[in-house]
């Protein structure tokens, strides 16, 4: 008896939710106020950031061991803050949150409102970022030399989970700086040929390694700041006696 194919039944088509339009710039006002408001806690309220061999990225490089005991947060947070307030992802997400500016795509201005871009200041100096950059490498490089320190304490090399939280924190952080679409031109900008030499390949090959990172450069923005924010709040925690941190020595 011959057997009739059977077809299957169609599945219904499955209705993707989609969060509403207001949902990511009111995340985005949530987010930033909280973290803004826990930094101007810590650098205006606190003269150290220090707990043995662990430094706090808000208070890295250590000033106050070079003699700067005024506020010494502050002589230290605005890179990083310049840096990030000038970030073309922030851009998007704080001109859209805080400004409605507007407030997603395909939404209107708010009536009464003309957008100007960066045209004007104080906008307009959110076009030095490519400066800012070159002065988070070195920041970023402070925090890698405190992540190598924070594994040798005072009684001899270990590992704490204050050394991988900070080696955690600083990878991230390498990744979020160097997905930067200022690093990204440096690298492969002003070129009119890839493949001449040694030199335009080997800038090429770069090029493509940082446009895969620059692709996730909003999410390296949003994880490297919850890790800084992280960071700071565990070794401030330890300096308060709040928590003990669990080490190895060998
Ligand atoms: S574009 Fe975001 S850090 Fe440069």
């Amino acid at each position: 008896m011959a057997t009739q194919a059977t077809v299957p039944a169609p599945r219904p088509a499955v209705k993707k939710r989609r969060a509403p339009w207001w949902a990511e710039p009111a995340a985005t006002v949530v987010a930033l106020t909280a973290f803004g408001l826990y930094s101007l806690w810590e650098v205006l309220f606190h003269s150290t950031g220090t707990y043995q061999n662990y430094v706090s990225p808000f208070f890295s490089p250590n000033v106050a061991a070079w003699g700067v005991h005024f506020v010494p947060a502050l002589w230290v947070i605005w890179a990083p803050l310049l840096f990030r307030a000038s970030c073309y992802y922030y851009r998007k997400e704080y001109y859209r949150g805080f400004f409605g500016d507007p407030s997603a795509c395909a939404r209107p201005e708010r009536p009464g409102r003309t957008y100007t871009g960066e045209t004007r200041l104080p906008l307009a100096l959110n076009n030095l970022h490519r400066f800012f950059f070159y002065i988070a490498v070195i920041v970023v490089l402070f925090l890698w030399k405190d992540a190598i320190e924070a594994f040798f304490f005072p009684t001899g090399f270990g590992i704490g989970l204050g050394s991988l939280i900070m080696l955690g924190n600083v990878i991230l952080l390498s990744f979020y700086t160097f997905s930067c679409h200022a690093f990204r031109h440096l690298i492969g900008g002003n070129l009119d040929c890839f493949t001449c030499n040694l030199r335009p390949r080997t800038r090429y090959g770069l090029w493509r390694a940082v446009t895969d990172w620059n692709m996730r450069h909003g999410q390296w923005a949003w994880i490297s700041m919850f890790t800084v924010w992280g960071t700071d709040l565990y070794i401030r925690l330890l300096i308060s006696g709040v928590l003990h941190d669990p080490r190895i020595i060998f």
